[in-house]
């Protein structure tokens, strides 16, 4: 059975309280079960991750390189400043398929670069937590 390392970045544990009115009511506990579920009818295995911190990010992708065969992320914040969580998908050379709640190409300007795009097989973004649901059908279909 395939292997998916699904990592949330920070302050996606705030799911359903955090900005509501742009990242939603619906929390990361529900979003994970919806992604269970898909898992389970796709038959492949899913390792769902959360964490505020950067380098632990990078540890979870180069470290099991071997263990998964797919990787769904949102980087979060890191999306828009992490080298470090790029330079870890090149590494690893895990096909990655990055998502956002938000359509982040409609926000500040800050955010309306990822440097995670330019290194992923493909990104979804701006649907909520269908984003995820959508994001990981593709990774499943190009692994
Ligand atoms: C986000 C967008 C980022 O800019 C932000 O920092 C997040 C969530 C999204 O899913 O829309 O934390 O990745």
């Amino acid at each position: 059975m395939k292997k998916i390392l699904v990592i949330h970045g920070p302050n996606l544990h705030l799911l359903g309280k955090r900005q509501p009115a742009i990242y939603g009511k619906t929390t990361l506990k529900q979003i994970n079960a919806e992604l269970l579920k898909i898992a389970k009818r796709r038959k492949v295995a899913l390792t769902i991750k959360q964490t505020n911190v950067e380098g632990e990010i990078v540890n979870l992708i180069t470290k099991n390189k071997h263990r998964y065969q797919g990787l769904l992320i949102n980087p979060a914040a890191y999306t828009h400043t992490s080298v470090a969580i790029r330079d870890a998908i090149v590494a690893s050379g895990i096909p990655t398929v990055e998502v956002h709640l938000s359509n982040i190409y409609m926000r500040e300007e800050f955010r309306q670069k990822s440097l995670i795009s330019g290194v992923a097989k493909g990104t979804v973004l701006g649907f909520g937590p269908k984003s995820y649901i959508l994001g990981l059908e593709a990774l499943i279909d190009i692994i």
